[in-house]
């Protein structure tokens, strides 16, 4: 794919500013080495609430794909290495072992009215694979991004020989890691201190697992699709640039959600055919602040999510495997499934797929866990686009009305 000469989809403008800079970051990614030295997405990471581990994976295995492989022990942390499919990314879980464990995640949780509550939980970042940490670090230190060394982080997970992590950024309050072992190799990583949850906890999992089986939900849900991250109005362009900066990914378009005054902007790993094996990255951003836009009163769930949690992941999409399971489309079937077994979704599934292609879409609601919502997606009929500016102006709306019914008028 020749970046230089794609021609981005969708209706939402950019800048002069952006115009300039996203050639120019290109051109210097190729340059500096990190499109030949960063490859596909290895893995999610997720950080939930001491205590919350458990019912986090068991909630995990009864809605997706993802099943515990391996877990350890950290000075100050248990980590749960989860799979889906070999080929897609691993999911890895972070639990504090300590209730009062205290970071930066949990100042800036703290800091916004409904992500207090849950002061540890927070959906960290992705980590990619490289064929060296340190080459990253070496190319990417002098264009302005900040990577953890020892000492930095109470939590080794960030620093180790093999595994790398940004800063949070400042835009989207998430991390990029890198990796230079495989990342199911948690002794190469020297997270050398097996643990093995307690029987009932296993259990627990394993009985969330069972029921996917029995309800035929099992083959039907495939690894993610997407992520996507909510950042304020006037820093959409500056997260996507950074990201871009340290990804080997590319600016595939945007759209202009008018009504609800907010764009979803997307980004993929170019050649890889198969999104899932490196899931596209999306930024969602109001078109203008809060403030500007009480002038027209426009629902404004986009930067309300922001106001209230903090910029962070509003959701991450597992795709639906296309086809009917008796007569219905395979996403209809999982979420009337899901829903009798108590998962509880947002409005109902959008966009039609009768006998042409389209894609059906549908959110949860958030974990209480790791606050994420899930989204289902069904490409229905080869269904070749990534988006419909439809459906997101309906799922938009739709997670904008659940978090003013679950939370009242008060945080509007
Ligand atoms: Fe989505």
């Amino acid at each position: 794919m020749d970046l230089m000469n794609y021609s981005p989809l969708g209706d939402k403008k950019n800048s002069d500013f952006f115009e300039e800079y996203l050639p120019r970051v290109y051109r210097r990614r190729a340059d500096a080495g990190i499109d030949e030295i960063v490859g596909n997405m290895a893995g999610v990471v997720i950080q939930v609430d001491n205590g919350d581990a458990i019912a986090y994976l068991a909630e995990l295995a009864l809605m997706g794909p993802y099943r515990l492989t391996d877990s350890r022990l950290t000075a100050t942390h248990r980590i749960f290495l989860l799979r889906s499919r070999p080929e897609y990314p691993r999911l890895i879980v972070l639990e504090p072992l300590s209730p009062d464990w205290l970071e930066e995640i949990t100042r800036w949780n703290r800091m916004y009215p409904l992500s207090r509550t849950k002061p540890n939980a927070r959906y960290i970042g992705e980590i990619y694979k490289t064929s060296s940490c340190a080459d990253v670090r070496t190319a990417l230190e002098p264009q302005n991004i900040r990577f953890i060394y020892e000492g930095d982080q109470a939590n080794s997970f960030y620093c180790s020989d093999h595994m790398t992590f940004s800063f949070l950024s400042d835009f989207t309050y998430n991390r990029v890691g890198y990796v230079d072992v495989d990342l199911d190799d948690l002794d190469a990583l020297g997270f050398r201190e097996r643990f093995t949850p307690a029987p009932d906890d296993l259990a627990t999992i394993d009985a969330a697992a069972a029921l996917q089986t029995e309800h035929g939900i099992d083959g039907l849900v495939l690894g993610l699709d997407h992520m996507a991250t909510r950042i304020l109005a006037d820093e959409r362009e500056d997260a996507i640039l950074e990201y871009l900066t340290m990804v080997p990914y590319y600016f595939w378009g945007a759209y202009n959600i008018v009504e609800m005054n907010s764009s979803t902007n997307v980004t993929r790993r170019p050649d890889v055919g198969d999104d899932r094996i490196s899931p596209a990255r999306v930024f969602t951003a109001n078109n203008t602040p809060s403030f500007v836009n009480s002038f027209e009163g426009l629902p404004m769930p986009t930067e309300d999510f922001v106001r209230n949690f903090g910029r962070r992941m509003h959701h991450m999409a597992y795709a639906v495997v296309d086809g009917d399971v008796a007569g219905e489309k395979n996403v209809d079937y999982v979420v009337g499934e899901l829903n009798e077994l108590g998962t509880e979704f947002l409005a109902h599934v959008v966009g039609e797929c009768k006998d042409e292609p389209n894609l059906k879409q549908i959110f949860s609601r958030a974990s209480v866990y790791s606050l994420l919502i899930t989204e289902y997606i069904e490409r229905c009929h080869g269904y070749e686009g990534f988006f419909t500016r439809s459906n997101v102006a309906a799922l938009t709306q739709a997670a904008g009305e659940a978090e003013r019914y679950e939370h009242g008028h008060v945080f509007d």
